[in-house]
């Protein structure tokens, strides 16, 4: 089954008088159990299409369909529902929550889901302990080195079981041994759980570790293996 279907997908942001044609006509599908990195120049669109595929984001034409529904004939509710838990969303800056400690950010989106507190504090700790932070689990961000901050978010993405992970340049900003580890994690939990995988990436050393690479260029796919 596809968990991600694209058809001619684009995107356009208007900024004044010009506009900038971030995705220009992208048509691509993603498998149940892939492990795929997006990977491309500066620019050339790898936010914008995990925006769209992550739900956050609508296309300017195109259609974009996740476990089946199409995106646009949602309402924000439903797409919002659909979001909290279909798919795991890491960012590049994190967007942990500062005030709340590494725990309390892992079982933010089960408690957002409706999952009583005890419930999802249990979840929480096993997600941490899966990423091997079970020890700081009540320390906050700025109590965290950088690679323990993105081992929190893909905790946090990882709560909810969701069937697709996104993550943005997940180790951008990381030393090159920290940022192997973060890939060796994902792949690991994507052969154990079966979780989709979709990440962005500028890093060629990375790619030797995907099954497959989407490259883009100015907004428009230069190969899909
Ligand atoms: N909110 C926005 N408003 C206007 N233009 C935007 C916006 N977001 C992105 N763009 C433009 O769309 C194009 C694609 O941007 P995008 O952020 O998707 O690239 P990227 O591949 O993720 O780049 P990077 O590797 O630097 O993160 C760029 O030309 C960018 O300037
Ligand atoms: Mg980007």
């Amino acid at each position: 089954m596809n968990v991600v279907e694209l058809e001619n997908v684009t995107k356009d942001y208007h900024l004044g008088e010009t506009t900038v044609q971030a995705l220009r006509g992208i048509s691509l599908s993603l498998a149940a159990g892939e492990f795929a990195a997006v990977w491309g120049p500066s620019g050339s669109g790898k936010t914008t299409l995990l925006n769209l595929i992550g739900a956050i984001d609508i296309p300017s034409g195109g259609n974009v369909r996740l476990n089946g529904h199409d995106l646009a004939s949602l309402d924000d509710d439903r797409r919002s529902d659909l979001r909290n838990k279909a798919i795991g969303f890491v960012f590049q800056n994190f967007n942990l929550v500062p005030v709340l400690s590494a725990i309390e950010n892992v079982m933010l989106p089960l408690q957002i889901g409706g999952m009583p507190g005890g419930e999802a504090r249990a979840r929480a700790h096993a997600c941490l302990t899966d990423v091997e932070l079970e020890k700081f689990e009540e320390h906050r961000p700025d109590q965290l080195s950088g690679g323990q901050r993105q081992r929190v978010s893909i905790a946090r993405a990882l709560s909810t079981k969701p069937a697709l992970v996104i993550a943005d340049e997940p180790t951008a900003n990381l030393d090159s041994v920290t940022a192997l580890k973060i890939v060796d994690l994902m792949r690991d939990l994507n052969r154990r759980e079966k979780t989709t995988f979709l990440f962005s990436t500028h890093d060629q050393r990375l790619l030797s570790h995907v099954d497959r690479r989407i490259e883009l260029a100015d907004g428009l796919l230069t190969a899909a293996a």
